[in-house]
């Protein structure tokens, strides 16, 4: 369980893919949406989002074999956003949550790593899309 109370589940592993992503450090994601995130993709409702989108962003190492082929590796965190605009205040509505490694180690001390280490990047770059980065580039005016 994360400080903030947001439980981790693999339920997302059944959910829609809304996104692929990968970064200079070699780590490859992808990004999860439940039913309610995909419908509000569906009918552009990102200002605000509604209470009870669910996002999760799992993120492997990425390897690649002799012949070129890329591929995820091992498995290194999945991190969580759970709409729901009375509980999460503090970070615009979002509930953030990040599960480390095999163990699934939660990140952050105590509630407010949110409010520190998650919700000042998004602020700062996703406010357009709702603090949520990953929707469609079409619909996206931070492209
Ligand atoms: C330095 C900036 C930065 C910080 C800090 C940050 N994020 Fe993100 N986050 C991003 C970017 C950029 C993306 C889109 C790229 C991607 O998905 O790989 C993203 C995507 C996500 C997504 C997928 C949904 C979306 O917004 O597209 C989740 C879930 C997420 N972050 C959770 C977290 C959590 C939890 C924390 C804190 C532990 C956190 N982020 C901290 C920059 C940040």
């Amino acid at each position: 369980m994360s400080p903030n109370g947001i439980v981790y589940s693999d339920a997302f592993k059944s959910w829609k893919v809304i996104s692929m992503s990968t970064l200079y450090d070699k780590s490859m994601r992808v990004i999860y949406g439940n039913d309610i995130a995909v419908k509000a993709i569906g009918d552009e409702q990102f200002q605000p989002w509604p209470d009870g989108a669910v996002v999760v962003k799992a993120v492997w190492e990425q390897i690649e074999n002799q012949y070129g082929e890329v591929r995820p590796g091992k498995f290194i965190n999945a991190q969580f956003m759970v709409k729901d605009a009375a509980k999460y205040k503090d970070t615009e509505g979002w509930g953030f949550a990040k599960f480390n490694g095999d163990n699934l180690t939660p990140t952050g001390k105590n509630a407010q790593f949110a409010v520190t280490s998650c919700i000042s990047c998004h602020r700062q770059l996703a406010k357009p899309t709702g603090f949520l980065f990953n929707v469609p580039l079409a619909l996206n005016p931070a492209k």
